[in-house]
C-alpha cells in the first residue's frame, strides 16, 4: 500500500490537476483544524444512530459537522418513544457540542436531505452510513470517490456482487472502512475467536451460531398501501431499489424483514454471529464452500414482508468444520466444539469448557488477533463495544491504515449470509469457490449474487 504521505501528495497534485475542490482529508491541514479532529458526517439518522451517534460524539477527536436523512422527524421506528431523522439528529448533535463547550447554543452541525451534499462538503473527513441495506454499496462508491473514509453499517452489503464492489471501490481509492459489527472490538469476543484460532479446544468440529427471531409482525396478504408521510423522501429512500407502493412497516425498521432492502435476520444477526467465526477461523478473505437449508420457514406469498420467518442453513468449509446457522432464543452468538473442549460467545459473554481457557493467556509465540484499542487491550477503561469500535476506526483515519473489521473482512462476512439465505431459499444445496467468488453449477442461484438497481443510480 501507498504510504500516507506519497499518497497524500499524490492526492493533492491530482486534485489540482482537474481543477476539482482538494479531497485531501481536512485534518491534514494542522493548521486549519486545531486540534487536529476527525470530521464527520452521518448519513442515517434512525434506530441504529442511537448507539453510533454517541460512540462518535464522545471521542475526544471528532467532531460530527453533519447529519443527513431523507426523514425530516417522525415516530414509527422500533420502539414508539424513538422520535427520529436529521432535525432531531441535528438537535441532538448541536445540544450535545454546547454542552459540552458551555455554550448558550451551538448550531454548528448541518442537516441534509440527499447525502451528496454532505459528500461534497470538503471539510467531512469521514462518513458514518447507517440505512437501509439497500443503500451501502452505492454510497460507499461515491464516499470513497470523493476521498472519504467510511464507517459503514453491517451487513455491509445487500448483495455478492455490491460487495465485492465496496472492496474494489474502497480499494482503488485508498480509503479507511471499518464495518460496524462492533464485536470486533470486545476483548471477550476476541479472546474466544483467539482461543480456537490457537487451538486450544483441540480440532475443531463443529460451530453453531444464533440469530434472532423476527421482531416484527407482516402485514398479510391484500395489505393498504397509505399516503408517503409529510417530511418525507420516499424515492431517495427506495433509492436503488425498485418502485413500491408506500407502507410505514416498509421504511423505518422494519426494512429488514424484505428482500429488496435486507437479507432479514440472516444477514441483520447473522452478520454479528458468524461474523466472529470468520474471525476465528481466519477467513477474512474467503468462506465455507457449501450451503444447504435446514428447515427455513418464509412468509406466505403476498405478505409485505419476504425475508425467512425461521433460519436454518449449514455451511461446510474446505477444512470440514461444519458451520450450522439458526434461528434462537438467544438471538445472538456463537458456540465453537473441538475435539477438547468447547467455546461458547453470547450476550452473556464468554463461557467455555474445560472453564480454565476463559481466563488463560495467549502466548507470545501463539496467534494474535488485531486490538482494537491496543492502549487498554483489556478494556479497564469500562468503555462499550461500540466506542471501542468507533475509537479503532477514528485511529486508523488518523493513520491511514486498516482498522479491526475492514472492507473484505465485512464483505465476506455478508456474503456468507447472502449464501445462505440463497441456499434456503432456494431448497437445495449450493456448492462456493470462495477464491472466485461463483456459484458452482447453478445458473438459478448464481442470479442471485446480484440485483438490479432502479436509474440513475448504478455502481
Ligand atoms: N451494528 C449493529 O448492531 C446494528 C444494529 C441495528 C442496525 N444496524 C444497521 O444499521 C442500518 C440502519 O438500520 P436502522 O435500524 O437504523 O434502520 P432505520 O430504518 O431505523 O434507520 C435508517 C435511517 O436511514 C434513513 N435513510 C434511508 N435512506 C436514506 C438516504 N438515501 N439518505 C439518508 N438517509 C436515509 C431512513 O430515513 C432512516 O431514518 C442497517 O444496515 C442495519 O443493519 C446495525
Amino acid at each position: 500500500m501507498m504510504k500516507r504521505r506519497e499518497f497524500l501528495k499524490t492526492a493533492v497534485s491530482t486534485a489540482a490537476a482537474l481543477g476539482v475542490p482538494s479531497i485531501v482529508p481536512h485534518r491534514v491541514f494542522g493548521a486549519k483544524a486545531p486540534s487536529n479532529r476527525v470530521h464527520v458526517g452521518f448519513i442515517g439518522m434512525g434506530n441504529q444512530s442511537q448507539v453510533d451517534l454517541p460512540a462518535f460524539l464522545e471521542q475526544p477527536d471528532t467532531q460530527v459537522v453533519a447529519v443527513c436523512d431523507v426523514n425530516t422527524a417522525s415516530h414509527g421506528y422500533l420502539s414508539p418513544k424513538q422520535f427520529l431523522g436529521r432535525q432531531p439528529g441535528q438537535d441532538a448533535v448541536n445540544a450535545y457540542y454546547a454542552k459540552q463547550t458551555g455554550a448558550a447554543s451551538y448550531r454548528g452541525c448541518g442537516a441534509y436531505n440527499d447525502f451528496r451534499e454532505v459528500l461534497g462538503r470538503s471539510d467531512v473527513d469521514a462518513v458514518v452510513i447507517i440505512v437501509p441495506d439497500h443503500w451501502h454499496a452505492v454510497m460507499t462508491g461515491l464516499a470513497a470517490q470523493a476521498g472519504k473514509d467510511i464507517y459503514c453499517e453491517k451487513p455491509l452489503s445487500l448483495t455478492v456482487r455490491q460487495g465485492q464492489e465496496m472492496v474494489r471501490a474502497v480499494r482503488r481509492h485508498q480509503r479507511i472502512l471499518q464495518t460496524g459489527s462492533m464485536f470486533r472490538s470486545d476483548p471477550l469476543a476476541r479472546h474466544a475467536c483467539e482461543l480456537v484460532r490457537n487451538g486450544r479446544i483441540g480440532k475443531l468440529k463443529r460451530i453453531v451460531t444464533d440469530v434472532a427471531e423476527n421482531n416484527a409482525v407482516s402485514p398479510g396478504p391484500g395489505w393498504t398501501p397509505t399516503p408517503v408521510p409529510e417530511g418525507f423522501d420516499y424515492n431517495l429512500w427506495l433509492g436503488p431499489a425498485p418502485t413500491a407502493l408506500y407502507h410505514p412497516y416498509r421504511c423505518f425498521y422494519r426494512f429488514r424483514f424484505i428482500l429488496d432492502y435486507s437479507g432479514g435476520q440472516t444477514t441483520n444477526f447473522g452478520c454479528h454471529s458468524n461474523g466472529l467465526v470468520q474471525w476465528a477461523l481466519g477467513m477474512d478473505g474467503s468462506g465455507p464452500v457449501e450451503f444447504e437449508d435446514q428447515g427455513s420457514q418464509w412468509p406466505v406469498p403476498g405478505s409485505l414482508f419476504t425475508t425467512a420467518t425461521k433460519i436454518g442453513f449449514r455451511a461446510r468449509y474446505a477444512s470440514g468444520v461444519e458451520l450450522l446457522c439458526r434461528t434462537t432464543e438467544r438471538g445472538f452468538g456463537a458456540r465453537f466444539e473441538g475435539t477438547d473442549g468447547w467455546v461458547d460467545f453470547s450476550w452473556k459473554g464468554l463461557e467455555t469448557f474445560p472453564k480454565s481457557l476463559k481466563t488463560s493467556k495467549i502466548s507470545s509465540q501463539e496467534k494474535h488477533l488485531p486490538l482494537a484499542v491496543p492502549e487498554d487491550p483489556e478494556n479497564k477503561a469500562n468503555q462499550s463495544r461500540s466506542y471501542n469500535h468507533v475509537r479503532n476506526f477514528v485511529q486508523c483515519v488518523k493513520a491511514h491504515r486498516d482498522p479491526v473489521e475492514p472492507v473484505e473482512a465485512g464483505h465476506r462476512t455478508a456474503s456468507l449470509c447472502h449464501l445462505g439465505n440463497i441456499a434456503m431459499r432456494l431448497h437445495r444445496k449450493i456448492r462456493w469457490d470462495p477464491k472466485q467468488e461463483q456459484i458452482v453449477g447453478d445458473d438459478e442461484a448464481a442470479k442471485l449474487l446480484s440485483r438490479p438497481m432502479r436509474a440513475p443510480w448504478h455502481l
